[in-house]
């Protein structure tokens, strides 16, 4: 172990060498020192103590005769290798405390080394600048002498701020304050805080019937009643959200640009009355543009928040798919209240962000290193689409029925089976993983879809995953 371990003696009766003694064994029967682990110099111990150094010699001679210490000439004292004791665990299982268990929610990972990945819409690691990362961080490190080691703005870096508002006007529209972009671990984050900001227990949110678990379960963390909109092939059903907004609604959850998980573009008339409803009924739109880099077919549909007139869209970015989920990098923009209001909640949980990362990543935004990543990226993926949609038409046939989406990086698969879940078991057991559609609704019922992500697998691993998806299909 690399720690100088920390040693105690036990008041009590008898000499002092034997109760050292005796808490080193304690110490190992428990699992705190493990076998080969050095201990500490006799000196070190004796001043850490408060005790003769001679008595410290004395424990560890007595420790050594009975064999639960070894010394190799010159080297340091370390935990004998035998007799080995089992390790106990010393946290305590039971509690005499009142703890709610928490279901974990669901997510996609981790999958087993070695499957194919089609399992939510994840991007291909393997092609992220790492280096480029890497160096970017280093330098912000140094040329900022440990400045991005210090608290911070709780919004964020202002240079990334400023980046992703300058992004957000080149590409999306959007026209943003700095100042009221607020950077969060990731869009969960942001999803999470928004809720605290805006919902109430009992509040009652619209919410794809398909959609991302993960953001239901940020919405109920504020005690919400989601309330459940059916989507088809143009999206959310905008005129059940007025049935809903006159039983009060106080926000709706939305995916217009790539609706999570069917891939339909929320069509442009209800895109307009989506934006008055809001204002007539006074409810936020949630709107989580997740992948808008990867649309394929024609020029991006502009975001909701960039028609918003009437401050009521939270929008929502984030970098897990344009670099990597591990960055945990999202934001939100909105009306000032409210991401002021996210900005104190986060004091309040996290207190701010990875400050260094922010930077580094800031300095790849302007250097031109992450647009031209992203250039490349969408030329990937869309070659990704094309060849998985030919490959998997050509091997399930009529067992299978889909459209390609304009965009995003995944497919949603219309199957035979009244519930690809047996398809799916199959198909993981000979090594490749994807998502049914009974997992991503709302009321968890079987549906004779499967969601199928192809970005993160080169062209022959998906050639490989759909053999295997065409064997085990039953
Ligand atoms: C609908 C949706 N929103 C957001 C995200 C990204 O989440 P995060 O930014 O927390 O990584 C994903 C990732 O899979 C997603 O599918």
């Amino acid at each position: 172990m690399a720690w100088s371990v920390t040693l105690t003696v036990p008041e009590g009766d008898g000499p002092t060498f034997l109760r050292l003694a005796e808490a080193v064994v304690a110490e190992i029967q428990r699992g705190r020192l493990r076998p080969g682990d050095a201990l500490p110099g006799t000196r070190k111990v004796a001043t850490q103590l408060g005790v003769h150094r001679n008595t410290v010699v004395a424990a560890w001679r007595e420790l050594r005769a009975q064999g639960w210490l070894e010394t190799r000439q010159g080297a340091a004292t370390r935990i004998a290798s035998l007799p080995a004791p089992p390790p106990r665990h010393t946290t305590p299982r039971s509690t005499a405390l009142d703890i709610q268990p928490m279901a974990m929610p669901r997510t996609t990972e981790p999958v087993a080394p070695g499957v194919l990945d089609l399992a939510g819409g994840k991007p291909d690691l393997r092609l992220v600048p790492i280096h480029d990362i890497a160096r970017a961080w280093a330098s912000a490190l140094r040329h900022t002498r440990g400045k991005l080691l210090a608290y911070g703005d709780p919004r964020g870096h202002p240079r990334l701020r400023q980046a992703l508002s300058a992004m957000l006007a080149a590409r999306r529209g959007l026209v943003t304050d700095p100042d009221h972009i607020v950077i969060t671990r990731g869009s969960q984050q942001a999803m999470y805080l928004l809720g605290r900001a805006l919902l109430r227990p009992g509040d009652r949110v619209a919410v794809e019937e398909l959609g991302y678990p993960l953001a239901w379960a940020a919405l109920r963390a504020s005690g919400a009643e989601l309330v459940s909109i059916t989507v088809d092939s143009e999206g959310l059903r905008v005129d059940q959200v007025e049935d809903a907004a006159k039983g009060g609604l106080r926000a709706v959850y939305v995916t217009p640009h790539h609706q999570y998980p069917t891939m339909a573009t929320l069509g442009a008339s209800r895109r307009m009355e989506l934006l008055r409803l809001a204002a007539e009924y006074r409810f936020a739109i949630l709107e989580d543009d997740y992948d808008n880099e990867f649309h394929f077919a024609g020029q991006p549909v502009l975001p909701l928040a960039a028609r918003d007139t009437h401050g009521v869209v939270a929008y929502l970015g984030t970098l897990s798919k344009t670099l990597a989920p591990g960055l945990r990098l999202g934001f939100v923009t909105g009306p000032t209240a409210l991401t002021d209001a996210v900005a104190a909640i986060r004091v309040e949980v996290d207190r701010q962000g990875d400050l260094a990362t922010e930077y580094a990543l800031a300095t790849l935004i302007e250097d031109g290193t992450v647009p031209r990543h992203l250039r490349r990226m969408r030329r990937v993926y869309h070659e990704r689409q094309r060849h998985f949609s030919r490959a998997l038409r050509a091997a399930l046939g009529e067992r299978v029925a889909f459209e390609v989406p304009a965009g995003g990086l995944a497919l949603w698969v219309r199957t035979l089976l009244a519930d690809p879940a047996d398809w799916s078991s199959r198909a993981l057991a000979r090594g490749a993983a994807f998502e049914v559609g009974r997992s991503l609704a709302l009321r968890g019922q079987a549906l004779p879809y499967a969601r199928m992500g192809f970005a993160s697998l080169d062209l022959s691993e998906l050639d490989r995953a759909v053999e295997i998806l065409a064997e085990t299909h039953p």
